[in-house]
């Protein structure tokens, strides 16, 4: 296969479904990351009456047993990937205070948001370092600013949210760390804020459109070479960690 590789977890709707069809109209061969094949396949369908190449892979993020066969297919058909975008992730606080939210539900967070995020990163690296231009986007939240969590008067809002701004800022750490192990190769890894997006988990009221909201993210996954790594970036603007 001679096209660019993308592997994008929580493909199937949201930002995820429209990271896909950016990438795909770059010309990408996009692995669609799902928890439910048969809505993958049903995407990649409709992907490819618009001419965008793409085919379903199951990865359930708060399963981290479907991370080595997901990985080892994509080896077996591409031999190697061009670039991984952490997408998929989880609000479980249901809006609770911190004294509220049951620890269950933080935990649970973390698996998808953290934990096995941290688990495909170290198995997809053999095939990123097979890339000439590896790249990794780990899909933050300005949620996840430590910056803004400490400061009472940052324009968060009430937006507090113990599990998954706690979870964002640990992504974030994630993100930061392999960018020092990997700072003399050719992989870079940044974290992204979409912007507030109108997807079911930004809901109806949220300023941006899909369109925009994924530009961050295809932007971080095509950096150049002389490209930034170890950012926290909206659109190309720096954010403050
Ligand atoms: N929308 C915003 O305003 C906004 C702002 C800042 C950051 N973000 C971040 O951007 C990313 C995408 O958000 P979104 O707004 O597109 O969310 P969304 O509309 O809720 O979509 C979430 C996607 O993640 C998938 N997913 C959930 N749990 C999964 C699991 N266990 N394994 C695999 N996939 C799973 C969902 O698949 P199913 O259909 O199977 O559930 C879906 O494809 C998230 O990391 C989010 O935190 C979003």
């Amino acid at each position: 296969m001679s096209k660019k590789t993308v592997l994008i977890t929580g493909a199937n709707r949201g930002l995820g479904l429209e990271t896909a069809r950016q990438m795909g109209q770059l010309g990408y061969h996009v692995y669609l990351g799902v928890r439910d094949l048969a809505k993958g396949e049903a995407v990649a369908t409709e992907l490819a009456n618009h001419g965008i190449e793409s085919e379903a892979i199951l990865l359930d993020m708060a399963n981290p047993a479907t991370i080595a066969p997901a990985i080892e297919a994509i080896s077996a058909k591409s031999g190697s990937l061009d670039a991984l975008i952490n997408n998929a992730g989880v609000n479980l606080d249901e809006g609770r205070k911190a004294s509220e939210v049951p620890v269950d539900a933080i935990r649970e967070t973390y698996e998808i948001n953290v934990f096995n995020v941290i688990a495909l990163i170290q198995a997809a690296l053999p095939l990123l370092h097979k890339s000439p231009a590896g790249r990794i986007v780990n899909l933050s939240s300005i949620l996840g600013s430590l910056t803004y969590n400490s400061d009472p008067k940052a324009p968060l809002g009430d937006w507090r949210l113990l599990g998954y701004n706690s979870s964002k800022t640990a992504l974030n750490a994630v993100t930061a760390i392999f960018s020092y192990e990997l700072r003399n190769t050719k992989i870079k890894i940044n974290s992204a804020h979409p912007g507030w997006v109108k997807t079911d988990l930004g809901g109806p009221n949220a300023p941006m459109e899909l369109e925009d909201g994924a530009k961050t993210s295809v932007w971080l996954a095509t950096l150049p070479e002389d490209g930034p790594t170890g950012g926290y970036f909206h659109l190309q603007d720096r954010l403050p960690w």
